[in-house]
């Protein structure tokens, strides 16, 4: 019996996961920026989940505004602040298509997409909960790809919508744009909590890179001492050390952001940094295409020619055109810096044991360093570049042969994306090459498998009793 359940997790696991790289493969035609969950296609929800009898505790309802979609992630917690399932799985999801961003110039269209979502919500958590019960919605940055002032009336539509549909918590900044900087500390909530790691020192944490279709975000706990040194930043940002307050403990959580808006924004992301690379090439070919490629790569509605070399691709090559396009050794003005002349946050135990989600994970488990059945796994960076060398040497054909795995419209770039990858980690974020990191898909919890994302940081975060002031 426990075993046909296992088999059957184990089956819904690799659907879910060949889902979730086509929808990650496909992003970057419409521009897209996927984080977070990325599910199966169709509404994932079902009445016997929402007629199932309520539970009590506290509730979160979460919405990611993703482009390609919105989604709607409610949860629930113990009073031990325990996440509990509810109906028969551990968190209720349902989504609708297009997303928010779709909607440009009709902002109340927009609002009215998420109104199925919200009367869904509002099925899930008991009514006399609900008064309690926060709700916040993050939109991913591609959102401002249609223009602040559009972006923002979008915003306001959702606020007007949610005050006057529904009875949850809210508050007016809890429906925004969420910024890299919130994305990558919500992440490290949640890796850590479903890890348990938290209640006790911060060296105990693990830190966490994680990089999206747009961007890119390392996370990780600081001591008090680095966290009082940060440095200050520019007017307008975020500043580089988040405080938590987590299971009776602080933390200070620095996060590494690579979008600066509003230039430099999207840029060292899995779908982005393609397009840096090929739009700072120097002369027709860029060093780093598949021998008999010949096409155009479209990021962000613009396109750049991304016709391999008669020769084909050559690793060292390839590595020294990443570095100029991404300035990964630009000089640190102040302190020991990563890339683009943004701080380190000064290594330390948080840092010690790291984990790489998302985009690391699907390229690692599809070109077959890691296992594709396992949740999570080791390998070192120098892996990457192991793989890199192998592959581009490769034409074209039987690079497709070679890695079927690998989605076909993401072939070519094969050589570019995992040298770049290998880059970013080693050269960017300064990571050791032999020492070993864990790709992590799905964290095993009890007796889920789930997610780390940031709608579930953010929902912990949200019900997590509040530091008392004087202690
Ligand atoms: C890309 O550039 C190459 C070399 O200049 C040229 O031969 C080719 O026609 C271009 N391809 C496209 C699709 O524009
Ligand atoms: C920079 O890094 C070096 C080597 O890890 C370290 O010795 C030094 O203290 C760091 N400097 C600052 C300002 O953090």
């Amino acid at each position: 019996m426990a075993r046909v359940a296992a088999m059957a997790m184990l089956l819904i696991l690799l659907l879910q996961l060949a889902s979730s790289y086509r929808v990650l493969a496909h992003a970057h035609a419409d521009g897209a920026l996927v984080l977070g969950r990325k599910a199966a296609a169709g509404v994932v929800d079902g009445p016997a989940v929402e007629n199932a009898p309520a539970g009590t505790g506290r509730y979160a309802v979460i919405f990611d505004a993703g482009s390609t979609g919105s989604r709607l992630h409610v949860f629930r917690f113990d009073s031990q602040m325990d996440i509990a399932p509810i109906g028969n799985d551990i968190e209720f999801f349902a989504k609708v298509k297009p997303g928010l961003s779709s909607y440009a110039g009709r902002p109340q269209e927009a609002a009215k997409s998420i109104l199925p979502l919200l009367e869904k919500a509002k099925r899930v958590v008991p009514s006399w909960l609900r008064e309690r019960t926060p709700l916040k919605l993050g939109a991913t940055a591609g959102l401002r790809l249609i223009g602040n002032q559009r972006a923002e009336q979008i915003l306001d539509a959702v606020r007007h919508l949610v005050h006057k549909k529904s009875k949850f918590q809210y508050k007016p900044n809890w429906i925004n744009v969420l910024e890299g900087s919130q994305e990558g500390s919500y992440l490290w909530v949640a890796l850590n909590y479903l890890l348990d790691k938290l209640g006790g020192d911060y060296s105990h944490t693990v830190g966490v890179i994680d990089m999206g279709g747009g961007s890119v975000q390392m996370a990780y706990a600081v001591s008090a001492d680095a966290a009082a040194g940060a440095p200050a930043v520019p007017d307008g940002e975020n500043p580089y050390i988040t405080k938590e307050y987590l299971k009776g403990k602080d933390y200070n959580v620095y996060v590494h952001r690579s979008q600066r808006p509003p230039c430099s924004y999207l840029r060292y992301g899995a779908f982005a940094s393609r397009a840096e690379i090929l739009k700072s090439k120097n002369g027709p070919f860029s060093f780093c295409m598949l021998r008999g490629f010949s096409g155009k790569y479209t990021y962000n509605g613009r396109q750049h020619n991304a016709t391999a070399r008669p020769e084909g691709a050559v690793y060292e090559k390839c590595w020294e055109e990443i570095i100029k396009a991404l300035n990964l050794n630009a000089p640190c003005k102040t302190k020991n810096c990563t890339f683009g002349g943004v701080w380190n946050g000064g290594d330390g135990a948080g840092q010690n044991n790291l984990y790489v989600t998302t985009s690391f994970y699907y390229l690692a488990s599809h070109v077959g360093f890691i296992d594709r059945e396992a949740l999570s796994a080791k390998a070192a960076p120098a892996a990457f570049r192991a793989a890199a060398k192998k592959a581009c040497q490769l034409d074209i054909n039987k690079a497709k042969a070679a890695y079927p795995n690998i989605a076909e419209s993401d072939v070519p770039y094969l050589c570019m994306d995992l040298t770049y990858t290998y880059t970013l980690l080693v050269d960017g974020f300064g990571l050791q090459p032999m020492k070993k990191i864990t790709f992590v898909s799905k964290v095993k919890h009890g007796e889920y498998y789930i997610e780390a994302a940031w709608p579930l940081g953010t929902a912990i975060e949200a019900v997590s009793p509040k530091k008392q002031i004087g202690n």
